[in-house]
Parts: C-alpha cells; sequence; structure tokens
C-alpha cells in the first residue's frame, strides 16, 4: 500500500525496527517525532509481555516511557546495550547522520556508542546526496561560548565551509538548554563533502560538547517513503 504521509512513513518504519528486538533487550530509546512512533509500539509489546529495558536519549523520551511503563535503567547500571533506535535529520548512503534537532545529540550520541546496533528510523524526506541542508547542530558549553563559536567558524573555513552559526533560541526567545545544560548552535554550511574531517576539528575545539555528526555508529536505516519501507545496511547485524 502506498505511504501518503511522513507520519505514515514514519510509523511504518517503527514498525520494522520494532521487529529488531528480542526478549531480554538492552535498548537505547531515541528522541524525536520518530523515535516516538518506536517507542510506542515498544510500548505495547512491553504490554504483552515482552521483557526489555531501556535508557532514555532525553527527559522527554523518559516521560514518554515512563508514561507506557517500558522499564529503564541508566548507563551507570547498564553500560552496555544491545540495540538503540533513534531517528535522524539526516542521512546518506554511507550511513552517515546529521542528528541533534530536536537537542538531545549528546544524549543521543553516548547511548548508541554504548549500543553494539543502532537502527535508525526516517522517512524518505532524510535523504540526502550530501549531508548539510539541515543546519548541523553543535553543541557547546556556556562558558566561553563566543570564543568557541569563533573556533567552530574557523575550523569549518579551512575545510572551504561557511555559513551563518545560529544560537538555537526557544520559542520564547531565550536561548535553548540542552537536558546537559549546554548551549546550541545550529550551523548552516550547506554541502559537508567530507564530515569525517568536520567532525575530527569540531571534535578538537575545546567548548564543543558534542556536534550531530554520526559517524561509523548506524548499521541499518530503515527508510519509510512513498513505496514502503527499505532498509540501508543490515537490520541483524552489529
Ligand atoms: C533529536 O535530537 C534528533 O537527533 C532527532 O533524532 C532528529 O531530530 C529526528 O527527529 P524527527 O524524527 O522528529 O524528525
Amino acid at each position: 500500500m502506498p505511504l501518503n504521509s511522513a507520519d505514515e512513513m514514519k510509523k511504518r518504519a517503527a514498525a520494522v525496527a520494532v521487529r529488531a528486538v528480542a526478549p531480554g533487550m538492552r535498548i537505547g530509546l531515541g528522541t524525536g517525532s520518530t523515535a516516538a512512533y518506536f517507542v510506542e509500539l515498544l510500548g505495547e509489546r512491553v504490554r504483552e509481555g515482552l521483557p526489555v529495558v531501556g535508557v532514555p536519549t532525553s527527559e522527554r523520551t523518559r516521560t514518554q516511557a515512563e508514561a507506557l511503563s517500558i522499564p529503564l535503567t541508566t548507563l551507570d547500571e547498564t553500560p552496555e546495550l544491545d540495540l538503540t533506535v533513534d531517528g535522524a535529520d539526516e542521512f546518506d548512503a554511507r550511513l552517515r547522520l546529521i542528528k541533534g534537532g530536536g537537542g538531545a545529540l549528546l544524549r543521543e550520541k553516548i547511548v548508541a556508542a554504548a549500543s553494539k546496533r543502532l537502527i535508525v528510523i526516517a522517512d524518505e524526506s532524510k535523504e540526502v546526496g550530501v549531508l548539510g541542508a539541515f543546519p548541523l547542530p553543535v553543541e557547546i558549553d556556556r562558558f566561553g561560548a563566543p570564543a568557541t563559536r569563533r573556533h567552530i567558524e574557523r575550523a569549518a573555513a579551512e575545510l572551504g565551509l561557511s555559513g551563518e552559526i545560529a544560537l538555537r533560541l526557544r520559542p520564547d526567545r531565550h536561548a535553548f538548554v540542552t537536558d546537559g545544560g549546554h548551549l546550541v548552535l545550529d550551523c548552516a554550511f550547506g554541502a559537508i563533502h567530507d564530515p569525517e574531517a568536520l567532525a575530527a576539528r569540531l571534535a578538537a575545539i575545546p567548548g564543543v560538547v558534542e556536534h550531530g555528526l554520526f559517524i561509523g555508529l548506524a548499521t541499518a536505516i530503515v527508510v519509510g517513503g512513498h513505496d514502503g519501507v527499505r532498509t540501508l545496511g543490515r537490520l541483524d547485524q552489529a
């Protein structure tokens, strides 16, 4: 059956990902509207008796998972996870991602890195040839924020990248603050032809807490499209 709306595509992708969940798994629970569909479906499976524990990647997801009575744990108690399922703002054919549109990139990356597998679920609008149409979120410490921003500008310029670097604001125009108490800069660099090089440069800047380039983390991407659902990578393998 053709999928007509983005929400329908997200739901179908989430339904495929939930089939990868097996009894006893320790699961990272992503953040965002697509991941929320997965959490909802996982909640149904838990209600039916599936034994799993989850680690939420944000306070938002924690609230949703608690409301669905999904048993939760922390990386302190459970530092190694079997699977994380999360959304993305962009992905390319090499399973590289931009994440952080919802501001949860730091916890999302920590949880993904603690997992044997990361299954990304997305509608087809997130697929790009070259990453960067979506402004890259960079989470920074509040201390020295303007200095950190200048370093980011210079690091990007060395790679031939430029564009507006905007402090993320809440709807009330106050600075958006992450669950970890940091700020987010949204960097509209345009096409990022060498994401690995940019990731390395950003990671080396003092004050950058984390950036939204997820490279080498996703093991599969489940894409909901108008013609159905397809998978990049391997759903069954780390
Ligand atoms: C949250 O910080 C993000 O990384 C989300 O995973 C990403 O923004 C995708 O969100 P949607 O599923 O709502 O598009």
